[in-house]
């Protein structure tokens, strides 16, 4: 089935891997991925929903993982119960394979019906989805929004390819190849502890400045780039706080997040958090302004000025590097509509930062608020890299493969 020498994925080695194993066509497919990943020399564990037994029997998943495979939450009793959350614990890395619309919409509403789900939601581990659907499934809106909000949440996608489909349509929904899923986990596990013991800083999303009770200066930012540089640094083990200003989305599980709204109250907390931070990014769009006076009652406008005095507001970042903790290392964000490079290169250099992020804003489009992004990491006088368009947790993916590039590996702040 494989003819792969065992040196290949060697990154798996020794790793305890969990697969659940969802129903639908490919499931045989599945049968090769948990084959490749036991040469490799992990420990594979596999899960089936009921429907996954109808495609392919758990005695193939028992041989090709040489442990026995779990289909039941109530048959084995306590045992069961004991070993589920021992796994759960001791796994790397949680692989649901085959995921069907499904499955993903059960995932993405919490919904703990089968042991797969049931194990999923009891995980803090990384997990990668694989899935594998008809094509009017895969795009339809539910599917979309599911798929969405299980990304947000630092559930890594590997997305499916396009080809001749079970249901004699040509179209997206295949699974992706045995290999690609096998090397993606490989990654995942790979910098799985890349930032273990390490405290990551983010700050994310608007802040707002408030003339009076009803009336307020903004951006259009949401937080979702800093929601994935959170979830990122927190699939690599860092330990996560993010400085997160007024905003609908929700942040990545397992992060401790503190709500401030004034550009004076992230200051302040980013202060109060610095101590101890390896890594600080600020992914902020901090309003540089607020108005000079704020009214406590709501200003009628036949007595408003028709001029708004505004004073300027704390540089968070550049304080930021003012005040580091030895070997802290500085990633800021610029938000740019022209000259990009050159500008976000000027604020690298002035505020003394290790790296910049360039993102390209612009009304009603541009960075803010998509759900995708494209970038250039700007270090030195004239370190440069451009990450291709994609989804904002591959971006985020990509940056802090840069970051874990650029960072000395010394220097580590002593934690308090
Ligand atoms: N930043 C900050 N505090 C501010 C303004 C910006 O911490 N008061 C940080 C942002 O989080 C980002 C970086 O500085 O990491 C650059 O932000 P950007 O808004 O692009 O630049 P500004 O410094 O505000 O400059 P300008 O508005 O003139 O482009």
């Amino acid at each position: 089935m494989n003819d792969r020498p065992p040196a290949a994925h060697k990154d798996l080695a020794g790793r305890t891997l969990l697969v659940g194993v969802c129903g639908g066509i490919a499931a045989y497919k599945c049968a090769e991925v948990v084959s490749t990943m036991r040469q490799a020399g992990a420990d594979v564990h596999v899960i089936m929903t009921e429907a996954a037994q109808r495609f392919v029997t758990p005695l193939t998943f028992q041989a090709l993982s040489n442990n026995d495979v779990h289909t039941d939450m109530f048959g084995t009793g306590t045992a069961w119960e004991i070993a589920h959350i021992g796994l759960v614990r001791k796994t790397d890395a949680f692989l649901v394979l085959n995921a069907t619309a499904n499955t993903l919409a059960k995932l993405a509403h919490g919904i703990a019906d089968n042991l797969l789900t049931t194990c999923v939601l009891a995980t803090r581990k990384p997990v990668l989805i694989a899935p594998a659907m008809n094509t009017q499934m895969l795009e339809a809106a539910a599917t979309q929004e599911n798929i969405r909000t299980l990304h947000e949440r630092g559930m890594f996608f590997i997305e499916p390819g396009a080809g001749f489909l079970a249901c004699g349509e040509v179209g997206q929904g295949r699974l992706a190849d045995p290999d690609t899923i096998v090397s993606a986990v490989e990654q995942v596990v790979r910098r799985a502890h890349e930032l273990d013991g390490l405290r990551v800083m983010i700050t994310a999303g608007p802040t707002r400045e408030f003339l009076d009770p009803s009336r307020f200066l903004s951006n259009p930012s949401t937080g979702r780039m800093g929601f994935a540089m959170a979830a990122e640094a927190h699939a690599r083990g860092a330990e996560v706080t993010v400085i997160c200003g007024p905003t609908e989305l929700r942040p990545p599980a397992s992060v401790h997040v503190v709500r401030v709204t004034t550009a004076r109250e992230m200051q302040a907390a980013v202060m109060e958090h610095l101590p101890g931070t390896a890594i600080f990014v600020g992914a902020a769009a901090v309003a540089d302004f607020r108005p000079a006076q704020f009214a406590p009652s709501k200003v009628r406008k036949a007595d408003a000025a028709s001029t708004l005095v505004l004073e300027r507001n704390p540089d968070v970042i550049a304080q930021v590097a003012e005040r580091k903790p030895p070997g802290c290392f500085i990633v800021g964000f610029a938000a740019e509509t022209d000259d990009a490079e050159q500008h976000a290169r000027e604020k690298l250099l002035a505020k003394k930062l290790d790296c910049i992020v360039t993102n390209r804003i612009a009304i009603g489009g541009g960075a803010f608020g998509a759900s995708d992004n494209e970038v250039v990491v700007l270090w030195g006088t004239d370190g440069r890299e451009a990450l291709p368009r994609a989804s904002k947790p591959a971006v985020a993916a990509a940056i802090w493969d840069r970051i874990m590039a650029l960072r000395p590996s010394r220097g580590r702040p002593v934690t308090t």
